[in-house]
């Protein structure tokens, strides 16, 4: 199969594990005769330093144009305090999904057992805990009018949705459904927000069309509550976009790191794939970040371009090098190995390249020195 890959590596640690997933896909490509290519893009805080903009139209062109993009993160620290920055990193981020409309997010969260001791939650509860959030990404507050009065007293942020926009990511939310444990809940404000009360209408109207799924209805501050006590009473969650933002975030603190989370976001052009941690500039270049939440994002593409068995592949790795103690900093702040190290393991067994004698003993070299 041969596709045309964009990508945006952007800020921070972007390009280190963006690097890492690009290793895997490489190892895809050769183990199982494809052909990937990759256009590299700029968007965020380096985009805006080489060209003004936070999303250059070159890159939208570049993205048009391929079959998906692999995304790293946007955000730069010069940006975050000061409320005067006319252009900042994340603008870009938001205007990739609005032009290529990807208004599906999809967030999963897999809990490994091997690191439930990193969870903040009892090892008790995480047991069985399999979830993914449906987040609404192209509406609501995020892109909704914006205000501020002239006289600098007043701001307002507007939150808007159509039964068109709610629908759609609803029919997906439906069917992933149906391929899982058959479970919905919409997690919304109902009791206080209109938009919620539309949500709720066309969410209760499409349910009748899948009546094997089971739908709950939970107000957005029971549902942040329920994810720390109960999460495994949780399969789809759908949501509109700043309530998904902020629970798929919460979700994704169960597993013991944010670093392992991928999402992707889908809607009629292309999709784009992209971990859901941010640019962690603290980290950046040091090659300590966790390179997962990227590799399982190209897990995610390779199901979109129906490599099913790749992608199946690259989970196995994943979960083979987490199981085998063969951790980033964030896992194992004492034994870690480095992001690029990381990232040839895992496409060493993508590949079928790793012998029984790779243990901990015989890579102890590409392992970092703490000091
Ligand atoms: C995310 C991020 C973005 C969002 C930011 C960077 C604009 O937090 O993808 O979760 O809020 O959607
Ligand atoms: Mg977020």
């Amino acid at each position: 199969m041969k596709k045309n890959i964009a990508v945006i590596a952007g800020d921070g640690i972007g390009p280190e594990v963006t690097n890492q997933a690009i290793k895997v896909l490489n190892a895809v490509a050769e183990h199982y005769g494809h052909d990937f290519n990759y256009s590299f893009c700029l968007m965020g805080a380096v985009a805006i330093d080489a060209t003004g903009k936070a999303l250059p139209d070159e890159t939208i062109t570049t993205c048009l144009e391929s079959d998906a993009i692999l995304f790293g993160a946007v955000g730069h620290p010069k940006y975050d305090n000061d409320p005067n920055v006319k252009v900042r990193p994340e603008q870009g981020l938001l205007a990739i999904r609005k032009v290529l409309q990807l208004y599906c997010n999809i967030r999963p969260l897999s809990i490994y057992p091997s690191l439930a001791h990193l969870s903040p939650i009892k090892e008790d509860l995480l047991q069985g805990v399999d979830m993914v959030v449906y987040r609404e990404l192209t509406g609501g507050i995020y892109f909704g009018e914006k205000h501020t009065s002239g006289d600098g007293f007043n701001a307002t942020d507007t939150c808007n949705y159509s039964v068109a926009e709610i629908d759609r990511i609803a029919h997906l939310a439906f069917k992933n459904a149906q391929i899982r444990r058959k479970k919905l809940t919409l997690i919304d404000k109902a009791h206080v927000m209109e938009t919620s009360r539309l949500w709720r209408k066309v969410v209760q109207e499409i349910a009748t069309q899948y009546p094997d799924v089971t739908v709950d209805y939970m107000f957005v501050d029971n549902a942040a509550m329920q994810i720390i006590v109960n999460p495994k009473q949780f399969d789809v969650i759908l949501t509109e976009n700043m309530f998904g933002d902020i629970i798929s975030h919460e979700a994704s603190a169960l597993n013991g790191s944010l670093g392992l989370v991928p999402s992707a976001s889908v809607g009629n052009i292309t999709a784009l794939f992209e971990p859901i941690h941010g640019s962690y500039p603290q980290a950046a270049g040091k090659d300590i970040a966790n390179p997962i939440g990227s590799i399982l994002s190209a897990a995610m593409m390779l199901d979109y371009f129906q490599l099913h068995e790749e992608a199946r592949r690259v989970r196995e790795a994943v979960s083979w090098t987490l199981n085998n103690k063969f951790v980033t900093k964030d896992i194992d702040p004492i034994n870690f190995y480095f992001t690029s190290t990381l990232g040839e393991l895992i496409a060493d067994y993508v590949g079928h390249r790793i012998t029984d004698e790779v243990n901990h003993e015989n890579i102890e070299l590409r392992k970092s020195t703490v000091i």
